[in-house]
């Protein structure tokens, strides 16, 4: 099921796999350990007494992260994938930290500790990452007012110019959406163990993102464009037996950039591109800020009522000396609500669907998907286009491996390539070492930029800090 080629260890001393393990895993795990503390400093009764064990075993799972302790099988919390954990871990002959697939041990940190909260009977829903997702999504508010004043433009030049579309105009504006989608993910969480708030909001805006546009590496949009508009002209030669094309979105992030996915989501739909979007989210709290339903609902009424939102301070923002948010323009609240009631009525008409799955959060690739989730992978098959958001989603269309940078990505998403009746859009920041589909000599050009690399050109440094990006098409023909 698994490609040939090694993928990443975190044993790897070259790769960003053993930075996350020793630097990034410790400073998440602590964010979780003070976040259930404090509000476990809130409760009482039997909850306080989970709440402080909850604490511990987040305690005793970061020491045997640190010490190198082997990585020991999951407490079954009643769902199927903790038996596919399990087997993972014996096949692997039960490894230690920092000798273990990268990607598998992810998963299963972020699984790991989704058993300590699901095992408990207060806390089972408890989103441990959640204050953090709030606070920084607030905190992207100027990029967020920005993004809702000019999709308001847009559609009113779109319902101006419905009658006579110009498809050189609809394929620039296709690819300023997308790349806004693109750039959206350059702000994950977990990432911010090493990005500032001021550095993030640099990233955002939409100067950012036209600086930006020569570090797309590899850029499909056009023939996306054309797959898109192909599957239009012939529902409109056809119809009504081609009336559905749907596009599926495998969401990455919360707040800001789960806030840009809606607004492609809206223009897919506004502009004719698509007639349905599913979202596919994950089921339970997933590399620190990954989209669960409740964060798409906390989304949404943030739109809806933005005022209490963006004005009344978070408890930890609450400092005396703390300066107020400043209040919110008539014509920006205006914004948001135009966004939320475009949204609110695509998923009242059934146009605009999420779709939780328990396969987002196994630990294998999607190279397994086919065996693992064989109901998903035909359910991909029923749509026009997927768009893969993100740095995780495309370790694991490309299995994490150490494939030659000048690999197809068709040929590296395995199974999800050539013949699978899946077209495949990845909208990649890079902060992994896996690379592929890039032209020979880019990697070794990349790497002798200042920062790319180290001084025997050994690490792909280039690609860890979501500078550069790839806009990858594989059509499943
Ligand atoms: O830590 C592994 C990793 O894939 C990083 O490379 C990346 O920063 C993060 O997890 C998740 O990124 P994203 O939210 O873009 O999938
Ligand atoms: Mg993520």
């Amino acid at each position: 099921l698994d490609p040939e080629t090694r993928q990443y260890t975190t044993a790897d001393k070259d790769s960003f796999a053993y930075i996350t393990t020793r630097d990034r895993w410790p400073v998440i795990i602590t964010g979780a350990i003070d976040d259930v503390y404090r509000s476990v400093s809130r409760t009482e009764g039997d909850k306080l007494e989970e709440g402080k064990e909850i604490v511990k075993q987040l305690t005793a799972m970061k020491y045997e992260l640190q010490h190198d302790r082997k990585m020991v099988p999951l407490q079954d919390d009643g769902q199927t994938d903790i038996a596919l954990y399990n087997k993972e871990l014996e096949k692997l002959k039960h490894p230690t930290w920092f000798n273990v697939p990268w990607l598998f041990a992810e998963c299963y940190f972020y699984r790991r500790i989704q058993t300590f909260f699901a095992l408990s009977i207060q806390w089972a829903t408890y989103d441990v990452f959640s204050r953090q997702k709030l606070s920084t999504f607030r905190s992207s508010r100027s990029a967020v007012l920005e993004l809702a004043s000019h999709y308001r433009t847009l559609r009113e030049q779109l319902t101006s110019h419905k009658s006579s579309p110009d498809p050189n105009a609809e394929e620039v504006l296709f690819r300023e959406m997308c790349e806004i989608c693109l750039w959206g993910n350059a702000t994950d969480l977990s990432l911010l163990t090493s990005l500032s708030y001021e550095d993030i909001q640099k990233l955002q805006g939409s100067e950012a993102r036209k600086a930006s546009e020569s570090n797309i590496l590899t850029n499909d949009l056009g023939s996306a464009f054309e797959v898109l508009q192909k599957a239009k002209e012939s529902a409109k030669r056809d119809a009504p037996f081609l009336q559905d094309r749907r596009i599926d979105i495998v969401l990455d992030n919360a707040g800001f950039e789960l806030y840009v996915d809606l607004v492609l989501a809206a223009y897919l739909l506004d502009s004719g591109l698509a007639t349905t979007i599913i979202l596919h989210a994950k089921k339970f709290p997933w590399f620190v800020s990954d989209v669960i339903p409740a964060d798409f609902a906390s989304l949404l009424s943030a739109l809806a009522a933005p005022k209490p939102f963006y004005e009344t301070p978070l408890d930890d923002e609450n400092l005396a000396d703390a300066a107020p948010p400043p209040a919110l323009e008539l014509k920006e609240i205006e914004d948001l609500n135009f966004i939320f009631q475009t949204l609110s009525s695509h998923h009242a008409e059934g146009k605009l669907i999420l779709r939780p799955h328990p396969f987002w959060t196994y630990g294998g690739s999607f190279w397994r998907m086919h065996a693992e989730a064989p109901d998903l992978y035909e359910d991909l098959k029923g749509g026009i286009l997927s768009i893969w958001k993100g740095d995780l989603n495309y370790r694991k269309l490309c299995a994490d491996a150490d494939w030659d940078p000048a690999t197809p990505f068709q040929e590296a998403i395995g199974p999800m390539g050539k013949n699978s009746g899946i077209n495949v859009l990845a909208l990649r920041t890079c902060k992994a070492d896996v690379v592929t589909g890039l032209k020979k000599g880019d990697d070794e050009r990349l790497k002798e930029m200042e920062g790319g690399s180290d001084e025997f050109g050994k690490q792909r440094k280039w690609a860890w800090g979501g500078k550069w990006a790839l806009c990858s098409l594989s059509q499943g023909k």
